[in-house]
């Protein structure tokens, strides 16, 4: 089977690396991917959001399935050009996916089924949004309507930081994505990330992740992308899961299927865990970035197999099986990141670090130099992901390695799943 996946980042490369494992493989076609993940297959250089690009490379090179990674294709109906042109598509279609693409539509549809969230309203005026902040004290949380690359959010404590941040997301910060904003209740409790594979109404339990936005140790700095991930969750109960099955995920199954947009692909449900239970903070319509990184390691049964049997519709008698070893990543950004940083640095030490056992290291924004030296070329660098029989083992090995990396450009969070 010849497979294409689409995107560059370390997501991808921990799909690559799972992809490239499989039985099933004959080829494997990464668009634009990057050197690191050479090893593993062709790059083809065509860009993650250019669609047309992507469905004529996939034509041209008579791939069998497309795997995509980032959220911007999916929501822009790469899989519903890709299905248009008869080739298998990994991922939601854009009806679909705007489960992520508009937090709107996001929550307008859990209200219609009854799925756990806080009190919220949209609003395109400043005057009824800021009396709606009011009504709940200002503490509340205001969010760009569209896609904001992780960034759209403003939590606030008081009116004032509420007001603040509605003028400022109204005033166009993120242009259109945030023309309209929600306003929701601040609800409480720590956050938890379930991942499934769904295929209409069939949904298979994957795993639960919780990752760290902020820049630095104990929560502090700016958001990110993501620093670092632990899988499972240390939250993570049977009974847990099969709350978060019966009330979330299938209800999102059933309901997405009964208006005529069934969900296929992962389903990444981020949550936080109320004293009432487990509610909806958002929905994403694929793997995380970084918890791909930790979720793939875990993974006892083939990927490529389980990707080709949600497509084929043959989830009910499919079993995915996971190791019950805890997997955690620490990411290694470029030192300003988020905000600029320089490109170019030289990293040392990368091949001693990921000789250790039970550590993979994905490459999040490198290049390979003419020299064989790697070079920074991004924000989020490495993802340094390791294995052990629990959150503390697993975290010592992963730090292990990334003590061994020399890079002095560069930073991590020390306190990646230290709970
Ligand atoms: P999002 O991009 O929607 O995941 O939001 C980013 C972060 O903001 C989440 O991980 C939560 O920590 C926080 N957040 C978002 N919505 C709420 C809410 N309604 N109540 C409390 N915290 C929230
Ligand atoms: N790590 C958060 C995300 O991928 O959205």
């Amino acid at each position: 089977m010849k497979v294409l996946v689409v995107g560059s980042g370390g997501r991808e490369h921990a799909l690559c690396w799972a992809v490239s494992a499989s039985p099933l493989l004959t080829e494997l076609l990464i668009a634009p991917g990057s050197s690191a993940m050479s090893e593993l297959g062709r790059l083809c250089n065509v860009a993650a959001d250019d669609l047309d690009g992507l469905v004529a490379l996939a034509k041209a090179e008579a791939v069998d399935l497309v795997i995509i990674g980032p959220e911007i294709p999916l929501v822009e109906g790469l899989a519903d050009k890709l299905d248009d042109a008869g080739i298998k598509a990994f991922g939601p279609r854009a009806a679909a996916a705007q489960l992520e693409g508009s937090k709107e539509f996001a929550r307008a549809f859990c209200d219609r089924h009854n799925i756990p969230q806080p009190a919220w309203k949209r609003f395109a005026d400043a005057s009824a949004a800021k009396d709606f902040a009011k009504s709940l004290h200002g503490y509340c949380v205001i969010k760009a309507d569209g896609l904001a690359a992780g960034k759209g959010v403003i939590v606030c404590d008081t009116q004032v930081d509420a007001e603040h941040a509605i003028d400022e997301l109204l005033g166009g910060r993120f242009g259109a994505a945030s023309n309209r904003i929600l306003v929701e209740e601040r609800i409480e409790g720590p956050e938890i990330s379930a991942f499934a594979l769904l295929d209409g109404a069939t949904v298979q339990w994957m795993a639960s992740a919780r990752d760290h936005k902020r820049a630095f140790d104990g929560d502090e700095g700016p958001n990110t992308g993501g620093m670092g991930a632990i899988s499972p969750s240390p939250h993570e109960t049977d009974i847990l899961k099969a709350e978060i099955l019966d009330k979330i995920i299938k209800p999102v199954a059933a309901g997405m299927a009964e208006e005529a947009m069934p969900y296929t692909g992962i389903l990444y449900a981020g949550l936080m865990l109320t004293k009432t239970g487990p509610q909806v903070i958002e929905f994403n319509c694929r793997f995380g970035d970084p918890e791909a990184q930790v979720i793939l390691p875990r993974l006892r049964t083939d990927f490529l197999s389980a990707v080709v049997t949600q497509i084929e519709g043959g989830l009910d008698h499919f079993d995915m099986r996971w190791s019950d070893e805890t997997a955690v990543t620490v990411i290694l950004a470029a030192n300003g990141y988020p905000g600029s940083y320089e490109k170019g640095s030289q990293i040392n030490g990368l091949d001693i670090a990921a000789a250790q056992s039970d550590v993979t290291i994905f490459h999040a924004g490198t290049k390979i130099a003419d020299d064989g030296s790697i070079l920074a070329s991004g924000g989020r660098v490495l993802a340094v992901t390791a294995m052990g029989t629990d959150a503390e083992s697993a975290r010592h090995k992963a730090y292990g390695a990334v003590d061994i990396i020399d890079w002095p450009d560069g930073f991590c969070r020390r306190d990646i799943a230290a709970t």
